[in-house]
């Protein structure tokens, strides 16, 4: 396997990072050492494949108008078929901006004011708003916990989802904050629920490569044909290939009605042309990013081993789920006693600084969100720091 360096610290101060703005005094030397857990996205330097592309892009130096040519969108096919199995079609693709923009869009074109739409909780807290900021009504089916094994309560969402009234369901697949990446048997049930009582299926596969084995993502679309007609798919290259800041995300509607309704009702609201950078960078990564992103793979489940295995044996007032997917690990604190607020300014001054518990809902209070995907060195000295800050509170 090719090297690549994921174990230097590059500080991200003063460039418009913003979790790296979270830190309480940029001056002090401890400061240096440990940066914030929170924003999901990695303290990694691009591939160097998708640099070079970039650079590429800049030098030629004309950058009017501009759409993605048919390469790009066999790009994306040719990831979602190697990786996945799935015979994504050229046409059923919609680039967009970001994936929280097409929630938005999604929600907006497939229901009405006064609707109902499910999200399972904990969950991403865009869910939320992308319904109840367009005055739809949030319906939540909230995910069963059991020794911080995340599962699907099927009962009460069929009971959900037979209300005439709710028409949409957001899945978040793998979920995003309790790391489950969904078995082909939990999306089959889900799907005959949503089939029975024509909910409409907006799944976000944001984190579908940041998977561990054994586990295996399934594309939801890839299980049959049917299934495909009715469901949206929201798929990007940020996560996985840090590219978050180039603004480019792509949906997969292979229903063409669908696909012309949601078009139709993007028209509505002026965006036109696409990021040159963003296309660029996406269609290197899926043709040519693939052996840096296995590397940064094998080194996220390196990190990911270490905080399990630091939360075991040093910090054993706390719970963790096992981590499935995604690069974010949800740590149960309730053992500690402490308010949200109190918590909250305990790890401030400790210059810890997770994503709490409470942007998830109502389910997720008492939690908080680490995000992993960092230099091996900060993230050990930021758990030697939770570690310290553990002792000096009991
Ligand atoms: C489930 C999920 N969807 C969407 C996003 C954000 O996507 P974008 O930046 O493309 O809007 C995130 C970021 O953390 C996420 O976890």
């Amino acid at each position: 396997m090719k090297a690549y360096d994921f174990d230097t610290l590059y500080p991200r101060r003063n460039i418009g990072a913003g979790k790296w703005r979270l830190l309480n005094d940029p001056a002090t030397e401890a400061n240096q050492a440990v940066f914030p857990f929170s924003v999901a996205d990695m303290d990694f330097k691009a591939a160097p494949e998708i640099c070079d592309a970039l650079h590429e892009a800049a030098d030629f130096a004309i950058y009017g108008y501009f759409s993605p040519e048919p390469a790009y969108y066999e790009a994306i096919c040719n990831w979602q078929m190697r990786r996945y199995g799935f015979a994504c079609q050229p046409e059923w693709l919609v680039q967009v901006p970001n994936i929280v923009y097409a929630l938005y869009q999604l929600v907006r074109t497939f229901s009405e004011p006064g609707d109902g739409v499910i999200v399972q909780t904990p969950v991403y807290a865009p869910f939320f708003h992308a319904v109840e900021r367009q005055q739809r009504r949030l319906v939540i089916n909230p995910l069963l916990e059991q020794d911080m094994h995340y599962t699907i309560d099927f009962d009460d969402l069929a009971v959900k989802a037979a209300d005439p009234t709710v028409r949409l369901m957001i899945l978040c697949s793998p979920h995003n904050p309790v790391g489950r990446v969904w078995t082909r048997e939990e999306l089959l049930a889900i799907i005959r629920i949503c089939q029975q009582h024509d909910v409409l299926l907006i799944v976000d596969e944001i984190h579908a490569d940041l998977v561990f084995e054994p586990h295996r993502h399934t594309v939801l679309a890839s299980l049959d044909d049917e299934i495909a007609d009715n469901c949206m798919i929201c798929t990007a290259p940020s996560k996985t290939f840090n590219l978050a800041g180039l603004s480019v995300a792509n949906l997969i509607i292979p229903n063409e009605t669908m696909r012309r309704r949601y078009l139709a009702s993007e028209n509505q609201i002026g965006i036109h042309g696409a990021n040159y950078f963003g296309t660029v960078a996406c269609q290197a990564a899926y043709e040519k990013g693939e052996p840096w992103y296995l590397a940064l793979m094998s080194y996220l489940a390196g990190n990911k081993d270490i905080f399990a295995k630091t939360v075991r044996h040093q910090l054993p007032q706390f719970r963790i789920t096992p981590l499935e997917g995604t690069y974010l690990g949800w740590i149960d604190m309730r053992a500690l006693g402490l308010s949200e607020q109190e918590r909250l300014s305990w790890l401030k001054a400790a210059d810890l600084h997770f994503v709490t518990g409470s942007f998830f809902g109502d389910a997720g209070i008492g939690f908080e969100r680490i995000n992993l995907a960092l230099p091996r060195p900060a993230l050990q000295a930021g758990l030697d720091r939770l570690i310290d800050a553990v002792e000096k509170l009991t």
